[in-house]
């Protein structure tokens, strides 16, 4: 019999951070990892700053596994990472060799680091050696080329990582283009890691046809799908029955306002952060520009407040079902 597929909520810069991963997981379901965004700046002799530790939260949010991510070159700075992240009681933690940001890659950290593999090598070498939690990777094909990867591979086979992320893009792509399936095709064909796909999974359409073209793949992890539509990995483990999908959004949103203001103590920095995840959530209503512009201006709560009852009185959430029926002809 198949199994069930694995979901993993991507880690999200400014967005997956604790405040949302609690009220994500409290109103939704389908999802087997929670990924935080990276974590940087982890210093020896020293504790984990309190603020840090907060943002780690929860290592489960109600039921599901949340896996810390830490952006570094540093071999001691990650197994630091890796011992307070034990003591705190989680079991993964995930080393980001993906992000393209010039200031970061241009560095040789996130995917500005796959040009060197014999740098990756030596850093696993160590970590590989001092971790006692299981130690993932999330990564892209390359920084300057797709190619990249194939020299990375027989590193990550010989250090037996635990899994295997990779955003089917390059780094110098950013997020523009189409994820490269004929270079990933042949990447998974010489790992003998556990891998997971991630790249441009908005609809249980586009799953499907991931999964057809990948029949040895079990895992997917999604970020701008699910911050668009949250019902998306119930959806695709057909496990989603909602009746009235606009008035449960309506309770999520409403409860992630209230967790950003308590979490901000009420500074209006708060709206920041709503206003970039409406970004992605607006997309969801059957008109996504209006519904952002509507969001996006406001400047107080009460204006915030208006602007969202605004649009749950005046636009259809349509989720991820349209972009579902156009494509699955
Ligand atoms: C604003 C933003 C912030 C991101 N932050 C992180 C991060 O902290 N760590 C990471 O590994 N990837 C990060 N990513 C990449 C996503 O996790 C994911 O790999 C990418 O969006 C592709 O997946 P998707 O097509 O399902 O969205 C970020 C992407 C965006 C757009």
């Amino acid at each position: 019999m198949e199994h069930p597929p694995k979901i993993y909520l991507a880690p999200f810069q400014g967005i997956t951070g604790a405040t949302y991963r609690v009220v994500y997981a409290r109103h939704f379901e389908g999802v087997d990892k929670l990924f935080t965004p990276f974590f940087t700046g982890i210093h020896k002799d020293s504790k984990l700053p309190a603020r840090k530790q907060a943002e780690l939260g929860n290592t489960f949010e109600n039921g599901v596994e949340v896996i810390p991510q830490i952006l570094s070159k540093d071999a001691d700075e990650i197994i630091l990472f890796s011992r307070f992240c034990e003591k705190l009681g989680f079991k993964e933690i995930n080393w980001n060799l993906g992000c393209p940001y010039p200031q970061v890659a241009n560095k040789k950290r996130g995917s500005g680091m796959l040009p060197f593999p014999e740098i990756v090598d030596e850093i696993l070498n160590k970590v590989m050696a001092e971790t006692a939690i299981r130690f993932t990777v999330k990564c892209r094909l390359g920084y300057f080329s797709p190619l990249e990867i194939f020299s990375l591979i027989p590193i990550f086979n010989r250090h037996k990582i635990d899994e295997l992320t990779i955003h089917a893009r390059i780094g110098k792509q950013l997020y523009s283009g189409e994820p490269d399936q004929k270079n990933f095709q042949n990447a998974i064909s010489q790992l003998t890691v556990p891998v997971v796909y991630n790249g441009d999974i908005f609809s249980l359409s586009d799953y499907n046809r991931l999964r057809n073209q990948y029949p040895a793949i079990n895992a997917w992890m999604i970020g701008r799908g699910i911050l668009a539509d949250p019902f998306l990995p119930a959806i695709i483990k057909c496990t989603h029955i909602g009746s009235d999908n606009q008035a449960h959004i309506r309770r999520f949103i409403d409860d992630l306002y209230f967790a950003y203001r308590k979490h901000t103590n009420d500074k209006l920095s708060s709206l920041g952060i709503l206003k970039e995840y409406w970004h992605y959530l607006a997309e969801s209503f059957n008109d996504p520009h209006q519904v952002f512009k509507k969001v996006k201006k406001v400047s107080r709560f009460e204006e915030y407040e208006d602007a969202v009852s605004f649009v749950f009185r005046e636009f259809e959430w349509v989720g991820s079902g349209i972009k579902q029926n156009s494509s699955d002809g």
